[in-house]
């Protein structure tokens, strides 16, 4: 069993652009030959099935109720190798799990027997705490950011409560909706200031998503970007983004927290041995 890539898709205010990252990113890497699974752990309003133009007959809620397994929930995208486990809609008793269905979700996920080399975690908009407990079983962290004061004090403190209460200290910064690069490069710089100054945390800039009308145009066809307008602004720079995150060290240990997938890096380097 290879190790995954596990990268949570955080904002800190609903609507920054979170699903369209998770959903184009997934393809994106899916492009370069990945495995990827998109996890969409929005449980009230799961909407990363639109983006994929796929019918969720099944969920994350019939996968907590023991009705079904996550391989018999999955759905597979008409690019073979991007798989979604669709969120729930609609039923609040999905809107705080519990500690125990939060670390049976984990658990389920961790045992597909698919093979997978990236899950993207698309969260769902605020702080609720099965939202922070997902972030935090992930080993990389995307925060997406626009240009608008609750957008930044949002992320500030969905910064501040990783860092001080569950143990997270690095972030990727994804600016998102932006009119040029320099306004990307100059809110990312804005963002620093205010964590340098309270928090210890350090904060990577992953890249800018500029504003493209192409982003509505494709999910009004029920896809992304990336699909639908292979040749826009957006779906170039999510190309780029792919291709950065395409490099980045897979984790080699277990964390001591519950983590996604972390079982297999226990039993990777005595694979490695054997081979
Ligand atoms: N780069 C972009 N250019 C133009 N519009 C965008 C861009 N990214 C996202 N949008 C638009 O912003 C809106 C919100 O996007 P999305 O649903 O991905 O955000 P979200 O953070 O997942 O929202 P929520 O918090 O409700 O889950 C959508 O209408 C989408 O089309
Ligand atoms: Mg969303």
């Amino acid at each position: 069993m290879n190790a995954v890539q596990v990268i949570a898709v955080a904002g800190g205010r609903g609507g920054c652009g979170k699903t369209n990252v998770a959903v184009n990113l997934a393809l994106a890497l899916a492009a370069l030959g990945r495995q990827t699974m998109i996890l969409d752990a929005d449980l009230t309003l799961a909407n990363a099935h639109l983006l994929l133009g796929l019918v969720a007959k099944r969920t994350i809620a019939d996968v907590l109720c023991g009705t079904c397994s996550v391989e018999q929930a999955m759905l597979t995208h008409k690019r073979k190798n991007v798989r979604l486990l669709p969120g729930a809609s609609g039923d609040l008793s999905m809107a705080n799990l519990s500690v125990a269905q939060q670390a049976g979700l984990i658990h389920a996920v961790s045992e597909i027997s698919e093979s997978l080399d990236v899950l993207i975690i698309d969260t769902a908009a605020g702080i609720s705490e099965t939202t922070l407990k997902f972030v935090q079983a992930s080993r990389q962290i995307l925060v997406v950011i626009t240009d608008e004061p609750a957008s930044i004090k949002g992320a500030y403190i969905l910064i501040k409560l990783l860092s001080r209460n569950y143990g997270v200290t690095h972030f990727h910064i994804v600016t998102n909706m932006t009119r040029s690069l320099h306004e990307g490069r100059a809110l990312f710089a804005r963002l620093v200031q205010i964590t340098d100054r309270f928090l210890s945390v350090v904060l990577d800039y992953l890249g800018d998503l500029p504003f493209d009308e192409k982003v509505r145009s494709a999910a009004q066809k029920y896809q992304c970007v990336f699909e639908a307008y292979p040749k826009s602004n957006c779906a170039i720079t999510y190309q780029k983004l792919a291709q950065k995150i395409d490099r980045w060290p897979l984790p080699a240990y277990p964390r001591a927290h519950l983590e996604f997938f972390g079982d297999r890096l226990l039993t990777a380097p005595l694979e490695q041995l054997a081979s």
